[in-house]
């Protein structure tokens, strides 16, 4: 106790002692990727929809909460010179996610890395209080020089992923097509309602998206995919994620897949995903505009279903 109060006064005399930080002019939307299940697509989704929405004009701050960093080999991003983990702002060292953002080669697209002392991290970030507004708070200033901020999260409903559901305004639950994952959306979908009992929190299930989709098994699809609907009902995406074997090698290649194979059904898979995504997020007006996205169009466009 008596260190968490010497920390938190090292903590207030460092806001007041450092130079203010800049509030910008835009109002981002916190979107977080998350599952408790591993290897469902979290990161792959993250990186291709974060890229997406940078190349259609919005401007996009992708944020890893994993230990295991994946962001960084997902984009070849190099963890030289300037790099500096998130710990520095969850531990209170810095007071933004903006002073550890940098860019990348993507125009629009910004990234704050992970590492693997992370996992420390979470573990001294357990004792403190509040620990689960470590981030919200940190993304106070950082969200108005951004359109949308992507968070990539860890596979497991940790401390780290508690940050980012009480941060975002969104969660995108990504799942592959099997009874395993049923469960793992559940437990995530459960943990949002009680974060909203809890801690009223305003996040929201902007939806559940298949991924790994392999169209061969008929069967097992349509078993699935009538269990998911029966339980998210229009929560679950038109969109599906196929399973790309593209998509694979462009995460080893650490490229985006439209960079990859931009002609590729992945490709085509994650524009569509950031196209059903976009009016879901409720952008800013000027973010829309940006984007090129005009809802009264867009409604002429879709025939009502
Ligand atoms: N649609 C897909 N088709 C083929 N391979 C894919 C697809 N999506 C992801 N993968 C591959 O599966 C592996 C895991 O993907 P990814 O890292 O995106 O999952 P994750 O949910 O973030 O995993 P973790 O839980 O470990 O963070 C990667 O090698 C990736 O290239
Ligand atoms: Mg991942």
């Amino acid at each position: 106790m008596a260190l968490d109060l010497r920390e938190k006064l090292a903590d207030t005399l460092r806001g007041w002692t450092a130079p203010p930080i800049a509030k910008g002019k835009r109002q981002a939307q916190i979107l977080a990727i998350a599952s408790n299940k591993g290897g469902v697509g979290k990161t792959t989704t993250a990186v291709n929809v974060a890229v997406a929405f940078a190349r259609r004009g919005a401007h996009v701050l992708l944020l890893d909460l994993d230990p295991q960093a994946h962001v960084a080999t997902a984009l070849k991003l190099n963890r030289g010179n300037g790099y500096t983990p998130l710990c520095a702002v969850l531990m209170g060292q810095l007071r933004e996610v903006l002073e550890v953002a940098l860019p990348t080669p993507w125009t629009r697209l910004t990234v704050a890395g992970s590492d693997k002392t992370l996992v420390e991290t979470e573990m001294a970030l357990s004792g403190k209080i509040g620990r689960e507004l470590q981030l919200c708070r940190a993304l106070n200033i950082t969200r108005s020089h951004y359109d949308l901020i992507i968070i990539d999260c860890p596979p497991n409903l940790g401390t780290l992923t508690l940050n980012a559901l009480c941060a975002a305004d969104h969660l995108l639950v990504p799942t592959d097509m099997s009874a395993l994952a049923l469960e793992g959306v559940a437990d995530i979908i459960g943990c949002v309602a009680n974060l909203r009992n809890t801690l009223a929190r305003p996040v929201e299930v902007c939806g559940i998206v298949a991924t790994r989709f392999d169209r061969r098994l008929l069967t097992a699809n349509a078993a699935i995919t009538q269990s998911m609907t029966e339980l998210w009902g229009d929560r679950l995406l038109r969109t599906q994620i196929p399973q790309s074997a593209s998509l694979n090698a462009a995460h080893m290649a650490g490229k985006p897949i439209f960079d990859f194979a931009p002609k590729s059904s992945g490709a085509a898979a994650y524009d569509a995903l950031t196209d059903e995504l976009t009016p879901l997020l409720r952008l800013s007006p000027q973010a829309q505009l940006n984007l090129g996205w005009d809802q009264r169009v867009q409604q002429r466009r879709s025939p009502p279903s």
